[in-house]
């Protein structure tokens, strides 16, 4: 496959990179740019372990392909601390226990900061209903919601 140039911003830095159009966001991240704090669980779309933030938006990287963030801003779970200060929503899911194996935790995560931005987080029920798409096999399921709530609060 022939390579196309792409740019983008991930966790504040800018990238000038040339791939090939197949790739995925997920692949381009873990692969070629070293972060591997996103989680490849299905690459279908199906557990919610890849996602991580477009434009402030959630997304599930394994969908999207590279080439469709060029000029964006990506932002990763190893772009939500500030130096050794970890995101409140990190914080929490310690607090709580919000993971047993961890594996879906930086997709948890990255959904759960999403879920209190975008205003979904004002029940438990509510908080379900968004975080449905993030597969835990462990069944973390009721601390991560206890997370969720006390970062809302
Ligand atoms: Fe993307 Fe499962 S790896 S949703």
């Amino acid at each position: 496959f022939e390579k196309l140039p792409l740019n983008l911003t991930v966790n504040g830095t800018a990238h000038k990179l040339s791939i090939e159009p197949r790739v995925t966001l997920l692949d381009l991240l873990r692969e070629q740019l070293d972060l591997t704090g996103t989680k490849k669980g299905c690459d279908y779309g199906q557990c919610g372990a890849c996602t991580v933030h477009v434009d402030g938006h959630r997304v599930n990287s394994c969908l999207t392909l590279a080439m469709m963030v060029d000029g964006k801003k990506v932002t990763t779970i190893e772009g939500l601390a500030k130096g050794d200060q970890l995101h409140p929503m990190q914080e929490a899911f310690i607090k709580h226990d919000g993971f047993q194996c961890g594996y879906c935790t930086p997709g948890q995560i990255m959904s759960a900061v999403a879920c209190v931005r975008e205003g979904h987080a004002n029940s438990e029920g509510e908080i379900r209903e968004y975080m449905s798409g993030n597969i835990c096999r462990c069944g973390a399921y009721p601390n991560i919601v206890n997370a969720i709530q006390e970062v809302k609060n």
